[in-house]
């Protein structure tokens, strides 16, 4: 320990003053130590002059109590001197510590540069003893064992240890773990900077799992030789700083980093997912005997309603990005039969909810000579047969469990309730569902949003709801001849999501068209080519529109229909 003298000797060596004043002074940037900016501390005062000479340390000694005299300054007493040098020592001790750490820090860094330097020297060499390699898919390992493959992809996981090197590899059909021995293999510059993403190719013998080891499929790849075709950042721009599975996939980096996501088993699961539901309802069409056609996606006739068209300019005139193909899907019926499309329809929605895209994958189907039975049936028919599909199907079933494992077939028949039912359902709810006004419901009202979600999930199971009135559905519906006031209409919920399908018979008569123009404010002159149906043959027809991102919204049991989209928004922009 330091005798005061040696203290004194350690802290006085100029003439210049140092002034402490625990109560005004600062210990930060606005205090130099002077009389009028005095530091607070004592150690602080200390730090300031580390390696320059020490002035007198003054402090503040305020004035007697009752004193007239104002305050005045002394040297500190030497109890608290020998504590603050003792701080400073700590902290002397611990910049000291800290150069040291960096300075290894640094030798560390360039021994890395150097090894890295060195890796590149390291070439490697395929091996021309070995077998040629056969190059295969991930979707296809069921190559025989021990024979050498080649494999393109992408590093989806990766894990170094001492004994090997496990890269977990994507190619887009699936995973495969690749073992790359310690050894040339692991010292090569690119696999020193072997990060997630990096894509390559290996070569190698596929083996079958070591017992109590797990693996997609139980096999891996003991790597021989492999090339990297093009490297990923492992630093501040490695993939999962930019996205990670735990965050919300709606929150706006994730949005602006859509084409990332993409690469996560998830999304991609959905989008595998999303390929086959849109294969099985062309398949299910084509049983049952649709032709598809393809619609326009630039028109100049609304079909749902002017408030959410899409609007633009025409070579000079208005038109639109066409809400639904239906009208179109109406005028070939009478030349191909039962039709259906898988189009994109546009939609621009006032506001962002979980269930509302501004452009939307529509399945649409239109069947002619039908009853409004009939297309309750198809409906029901259809929606089975693709869960039928999906279900056994084991790749994607794999896809459907991985996603949403409690997904279970609706049972039929589904439940139909007519909308007069529903309203009346709604109102004896304890307490009742109640309207956006916040008012019980009555007949003619809009069944909103949000009620209509809690219904769906109160009855949990699908409903066809029927019969809407006239009043709150499109021109074109058809008035159910028993009761004027409602429309031969369907909306088919389903609990999680809600309405996944709009339908209806459509109207035949041709007055009674051109009046419904009217009654909605439609100019008839440019839908003369729809209105002509009902001169030239009119028949009982009738159809639908099925959303398939909501479809697979209520399949993959995802939050929100975005997720079930490639790119839901535009990329860097604020509105979806
Ligand atoms: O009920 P909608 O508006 O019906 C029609 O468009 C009819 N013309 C279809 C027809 O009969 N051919 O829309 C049908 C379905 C809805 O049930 C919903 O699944 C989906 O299209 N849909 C949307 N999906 C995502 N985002 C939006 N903004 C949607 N608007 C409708």
């Amino acid at each position: 320990m330091a005798t005061p003298q040696a203290l004194a000797d350690r802290t006085v060596k100029s003439d210049a003053k140092c002034y402490i004043d625990s109560a005004a002074g600062k210990d930060d940037e606005s205090a130099d130590g002077s009389q009028s900016k005095p530091y607070q501390s004592l150690y602080h005062a200390l730090v300031q002059h580390l390696d320059k000479p020490a002035p007198t340390y003054l402090t503040r000694v305020p004035p007697k109590e009752g004193s007239a005299d104002g305050s005045t300054w002394e040297e500190p007493a030497k109890t608290s001197l020998k504590k603050a040098v003792g701080r400073v020592d700590a902290y002397k001790k611990k910049l000291a510590k800290d150069e040291l750490a960096s300075k290894k820090e640094e030798e560390e860094r360039q021994q890395r540069l150097k090894n890295l330097e060195d890796a590149k020297k390291i070439m490697l060499q395929e091996d021309p003893s070995l077998p040629p390699a056969v190059r295969i898919k991930l979707n296809n390992k069921s190559v025989e064992l021990g024979t050498r493959i080649k494999v393109f992809g992408r590093i989806h996981r990766l894990r170094s240890q001492k004994q090997a090197t496990f890269i977990t590899l994507r190619d887009g059909y699936g995973l495969l773990q690749c073992v790359l021995p310690a050894g040339d293999l692991t010292k090569t510059y690119d696999a020193l900077v072997f990060a997630q993403e990096t894509s390559i190719v290996l070569y190698g013998e596929l083996k079958q799992l070591p017992p109590g080891a797990s693996a997609p499929d139980n096999r891996e790849l003991q790597v021989d030789y492999y090339r990297v075709l093009g490297s990923a950042p492992s630093d501040l721009d490695a993939i999962t700083n930019k996205v990670s599975r735990d965050q919300d996939p709606w929150d706006a980096q994730m949005l602006d980093n859509r084409h990332l996501v993409l690469r996560g088993e998830t999304a991609s699961a959905v989008m595998k997912l999303r390929e086959f539901v849109e294969l099985a309802f062309i398949d299910t069409y084509r049983e049952m005997h649709f032709t598809k056609v393809s619609p326009p996606a630039m028109v100049q006739t609304q079909v749902e309603g002017g408030s959410t068209l899409f609007k633009y300019d025409y070579y000079g005139e208005e038109a639109y990005l066409t809400q639904s193909s239906q009208l179109y899907l109406e005028t070939v019926i009478p030349s191909l039969g039962d039709v259906y499309c898988i189009e994109k329809s546009f939609r621009a929605e006032k506001s962002l909810t979980r269930r509302h895209l501004s452009e939307y994958t529509h399945i649409e189907g239109e069947m002619d000579f039908i009853e409004f039975d009939d297309l309750l049936e198809h409906l029901e028919e259809i929606i089975s047969r693709v869960v039928d599909k999906v279900q056994g199907n084991a790749e994607v079933a794999a896809y459907l469990k991985l996603l949403n494992p409690g997904f279970e077939k609706p049972s039929r028949p589904f439940m139909r309730m007519k909308y007069e039912d529903a309203i009346e359902w709604l109102n004896k709810q304890d307490p009742p569902i109640l309207n956006e006004e916040g008012n019980v419901h009555s007949f003619g009202d809009d069944i909103a949003e949000a009620a209509e979600r809690r219904m769906t999930d109160i009855i949990n199971r699908p409903i066809f709801l029927t019969h809407f009135p006239v009043e709150i559905k499109a021109f074109y519906m058809k008035k159910d001849p028993k009761d004027l006031r409602v429309t031969e209409s369907v909306d088919v919920l389903i609990p999680g999501v809600g309405e996944i399908v709009g339908g209806s018979m459509r109207m035949e008569d041709y007055d009674e068209l051109i009046a419904a123009y009217k009654k909605n404010g439609i100019g008839p002159e440019p839908y003369y080519w729809y209105t002509d149906q009902r001169k030239f043959g009119t028949t009982p027809h009738g159809g639908y529109g099925l959303g398939l991102e909501r479809f697979l919204a209520w399949m993959a049991g995802q939050h929100t229909v975005r997720t079930t989209t490639l790119y839901p928004r535009f990329m860097g922009r604020a509105r979806p």
